[in-house]
């Protein structure tokens, strides 16, 4: 990465351990204004515990985190993402009762239950906060190209849907810089392709966006700079090209089906 970039996210050797296992081993990753880097890397490598303590879900037991160069090592999630840092989850969890429009008003309360919803919003905002935060909902959900189900429950979105609702719902936030967790993963060829054209154009207006896939395809199309971790640390990072052809990332992925 150009060092002279301004860089909106960063993880210095941050470190965290489950019952003496060493998920991540003391891994530093930047990401610039404006990029759209992928963090790759076998099963278990530790990227999602790498996101949960960029996000703020999870605390490092050593390492520092910085978002637009404030140092946000000990803030939750909530705070971080009122800093313009939001995430997606790698297995989406929306409510499922709740409609599309829903759910995505949800991003704009604090707090949202499925049955409290309905009174939280209402006495939460006012009459005009709550027009604004509709006219949004309805313009992120058209530009996430869910219109069609916008007042279907989410219980009948399939898997890639889910994920498109999920990143809406951090929309409403106007986040700055935005983690993915494995967007593509279960999501059928044709909503991937969705997907892809509208991180892309998320990227455009100037997102800059941590991507977690496996699918090398996607990475490869999207990302111009992807880390590879293994066993809780880098071990490169590069082009995609150059590093889908390392030797030693083969190896890591090939240890990973023993
Ligand atoms: N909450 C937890 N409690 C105990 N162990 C955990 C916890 N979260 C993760 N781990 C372990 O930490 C290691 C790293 O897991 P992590 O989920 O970060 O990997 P990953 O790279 O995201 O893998 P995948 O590609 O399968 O999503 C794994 O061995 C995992 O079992
Ligand atoms: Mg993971």
């Amino acid at each position: 990465m150009d060092r002279t970039q301004h860089v909106v996210l960063a993880g210095r050797d941050l470190c965290r351990s489950f019952q003496g296992l060493r998920a991540v081993d003391g891994m530093s990753l930047s990401l610039a204004q404006g990029e759209l880097l992928g963090l790759i890397g076998p099963n278990g490598a530790g990227k999602t515990t790498m996101f949960n303590m960029l996000a703020g879900s999870l605390l490092p037991s050593s390492g520092q985190i910085e978002v637009m160069g404030t140092n946000v090592t000990t803030e939750g999630a909530e705070k971080r993402l009122g800093r313009g840092l939001g995430r997606t989850f790698q297995i989406p969890r929306p409510f499922a009762r709740m409609t599309v429009l829903e759910n995505v008003l949800c991003g704009a309360q604090k707090q949202c239950g499925e049955s409290v919803f309905g009174a939280a919003f209402r006495i939460g905002a006012s009459r005009r906060d709550e027009a604004q935060a509709l006219e949004k909902a309805r313009h992120i959900i058209d530009f996430l190209l869910l219109t069609h189900l916008i007042d279907q429950p989410a219980s009948v979105l399939s898997g890639g849907q889910r994920k498109l609702l999920e990143l809406a719902r951090i929309l409403m936030a106007d986040p700055k810089v935005i983690l993915l967790d494995e967007p593509a993963a279960g999501v059928n060829p044709s909503l991937l392709e969705q997907i892809m054209e509208r991180i892309t154009a998320l990227n455009a207006q100037g997102v800059s966006i941590l991507l977690i896939e496996h699918n090398m395809d996607m990475m490869a199309r999207l990302c111009t700079r992807v880390v590879v971790m293994a066993l809780g640390r880098e071990l490169t990072q590069g082009t995609p090209g150059s590093v889908i052809g390392d030797p030693g990332v083969m190896q890591a992925y090939l240890g990973d089906t023993e």
